[in-house]
């Protein structure tokens, strides 16, 4: 393979090194940049419904500061958190039936931010309609709340899925919003690195047989330390691969994953339990070099807790990040966004270049006007199907 160039025939010494950059068209999500205005065509989760009481709550979304609350008619509000009359922030508000009042002088918001009352105002404020905190619209489904954060006259009908629309009896939805998934624990919610470097992992299933399953121990199940075959395919609304194993006892299986436009990652059970995929996960960027997992998961009713065949992560030593790294370690340590000029690409990141070529399309699609993949506008468009999920040959079951 050819060396990278650099200034003077070092031999590879690592004096001289070129400036390291990485593409910030697909990584940064502030306002105005192309990713981000890519990213504010859709609805994103910024919270667990059940932890959104009256209790207001700083939230960092897509690199905006927010205040997240639920008031008394049980409306929940996603506002700008510097009051619009002299911009102290709402987080030392209260909460009422009716909206969110400003510590301050106490002026009143309602969750899409008219101004209902400014009780230091003649008359309780005259002119208060003239006032309107900025607002995001909201909206709760599947155990989450959502928020649209993008061009008002662009906003899509919320995505519905189809393997949440039909519940068995004896099943529930149970919805997370922490680093479980991104090889963290539930105690910890935000992994501090760009959320691209989660969303891509999705398209790499070669890092399973080997930090997975023999780097760090046996993670998930034996059978993963299987090299696996894998084809990877574009789909309407972002790209899979399948991937094929010979067990050793001589069943086959294929393992289909799908990484969806704008971050949503589907990974079918990391047992290998055969049948569709069961959760989706969305890696929502908290900002540029932070990001945050939420997952929802059909359970059974009575289903207690997760089991994970690691200690938590928050308990383990350095020493033992070290001995067993996970998907936390090894993504973390790509670096807060990580250095693309300095990567040598090779055959089994085929599903990684796929992504990022298929996610700069659809950036420059918004770029242009349109509208991306999976912004759906008619609501009877508007259920997504789940066509991920292990799958086990039948006649290798069979025989
Ligand atoms: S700063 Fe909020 S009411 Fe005055
Ligand atoms: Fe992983």
């Amino acid at each position: 393979m050819q060396q990278a160039t650099r200034k003077g025939d070092t031999g590879g010494n690592a004096y001289g090194r070129e400036p390291l950059t990485y593409d910030a068209d697909i990584t940064e999500v502030g306002p105005g940049t192309p990713c981000g205005e890519f990213m504010r065509r859709y609805w994103h989760p910024v919270a667990v419904s059940a932890k959104v009481t009256s209790r207001p709550q700083n939230v960092r979304i897509l690199g905006e500061d927010l205040i997240l609350f639920r008031d008394g008619k049980n409306r929940v509000g996603l506002l700008y958190p510097r009051c619009a009359h002299r911009g102290t922030t709402l987080y030392y508000g209260k909460v009422d039936e009716n909206g969110i009042r400003c510590c301050y002088h106490g002026w009143q918001f309602d969750v899409e931010g008219h101004c209902i009352d400014q009780p230091c105002e003649p008359g309780g404020g005259e002119h208060k309609s003239r006032v309107r905190q900025p607002w995001y619209p909201v909206q709760e489904l599947y155990g989450l709340v959502w928020a649209y954060m993008g061009p008002p006259d662009k906003q899509p009908v919320l995505p519905r899925w189809d393997v949440f629309e039909a519940l068995q009896p004896g099943e529930k939805i149970l919805a997370t919003g922490s680093s479980f998934g991104a090889g963290g624990d539930d105690t910890v919610e935000i992994v501090p690195c760009n959320w691209l470097q989660d969303w891509e992992n999705i398209m790499d299933p070669f890092h399973i047989p080997i930090l997975h399953t023999t780097f760090s121990g046996v993670q998930f199940v034996p059978e993963m330390g299987i090299m696996p075959e894998v084809v990877w395919d574009p789909v309407d609304l972002g790209m899979r691969y399948s991937a094929y194993r010979k067990l050793d006892d001589g069943r086959e299986m294929d393992r289909v994953t799908l990484a969806l436009f704008p971050h949503v990652r589907i990974v079918p059970d990391i047992r290998l339990s055969g049948g569709p995929a069961k959760g989706i996960g969305w890696v929502v960027p908290v900002d540029d070099t932070h990001f945050r997992l939420f997952h929802t998961t059909r359970v059974p009713a009575d289903f207690k807790g997760r089991v994970s065949t690691r200690r938590p992560w928050s308990d383990m030593t350095e020493e033992e990040h070290q001995n067993e790294p996970g998907d936390w370690e090894a993504q973390v340590g790509q670096g807060p966004v990580s250095f693309h000029s300095e990567e040598n690409l090779a055959t089994s990141d085929r599903g990684v270049v796929m992504l990022r070529r298929a996610l700069r399309r659809q950036i420059e699609i918004v770029k242009q006007g349109g509208d991306p993949a999976g912004v759906v506008f008619d609501p009877a468009k508007a259920v997504f199907k789940v066509e991920a999920g292990n799958f086990y040959r039948e006649a290798s079951v069979t025989t």
